[in-house]
């Protein structure tokens, strides 16, 4: 008898700019993990025009959080198909970890670890002032610490890159309030739940990328996905 699937279930929390796009989008195209970015999602409705996407953006563009009403329904929509998945920007408030832990307890499909991504204030704001991404794909860039082979070029796709609209200093700092206000509750949160494992995230990308690879409980190997530690 053949051994039972393992899935990895991994929510990445941490203040904005504290890498956990980058992280996300190193170990989907590695290891194949899905990303399930919730600011992608909502930057694309935005993009796009629909009716969410307009109501989003006024929020979005204040630095605020979206209603938790609107992000749950978001969420559902792409749990719903697949068995491991890295949750980036979700959830933010309790009421939506609540909300979460029904979902994928009645999809049977529970977290397995909560990765924490430890970054101080002055290096938050230096990495997002300085982010440029592809609004089309989300991938991100960095003028200095993670630039484009070509100014304003996205290596992969040869797509235009952009400053997103949040990153000025003003929004920034707007942000890192709401940040602290009402998602940094989720470390208790996941805490008491065992389930939280904070990483130093001030490193380089590469050393960021082995910080979480050694913490996750399980091995992701590039040849056959998610396998046991032994
Ligand atoms: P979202 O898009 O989720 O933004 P965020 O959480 O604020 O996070 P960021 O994308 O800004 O940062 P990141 O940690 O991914 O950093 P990154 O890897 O890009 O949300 C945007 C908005 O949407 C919210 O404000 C809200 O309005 C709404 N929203 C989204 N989800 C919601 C939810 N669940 N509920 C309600 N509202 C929601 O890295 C940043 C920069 O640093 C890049 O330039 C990168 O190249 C560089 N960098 C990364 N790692 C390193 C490193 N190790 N060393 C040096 N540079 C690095």
């Amino acid at each position: 008898m053949s051994a039972p699937r393992l899935a990895v279930r991994l929510i990445f929390l941490g203040p904005p700019g504290a890498g956990k796009g980058t992280q996300s989008k190193v170990l989907e195209d590695r290891f194949g993990v899905f990303q399930i970015s919730t600011g992608d999602l909502l930057r694309k409705h935005v993009v796009d025009g629909t009716e969410l996407g307009k109501e989003a953006k006024t929020y979005m563009d204040a630095g605020a959080l979206v209603p938790d009403p609107i992000m749950m329904g978001m969420i559902g929509q792409q749990i719903g198909a697949i068995d491991s998945f890295i949750l980036d920007g979700f959830p933010r408030t309790v009421a939506q970890a609540e909300a979460l832990d029904d979902l994928l307890a009645r999809a049977g499909k529970p977290i397995t670890q909560v990765i924490q991504f430890g970054v101080n204030h002055d290096t938050l704001v230096r990495r997002l002032t300085g982010r440029w991404s592809n609004p089309r794909t989300g991938r991100v860039y960095h003028v200095e610490f993670n630039p484009p082979k070509v100014h304003g070029i996205d290596d992969e796709d040869g797509g235009p890159l952009m400053q997103r609209t949040d990153d000025t200093r003003d929004v920034v700092e707007k942000r890192l309030q709401i940040y602290a206000e009402q998602t940094a509750a989720l470390k208790d949160y996941y805490r008491r739940r065992g389930l939280l494992q904070r990483i130093d995230a001030h490193a380089s990308i590469e050393d960021v990328t082995a910080a979480i690879l050694g913490n996750v409980n399980v091995i992701l190997s590039e040849a056959s996905g998610v396998e046991a530690k032994p």
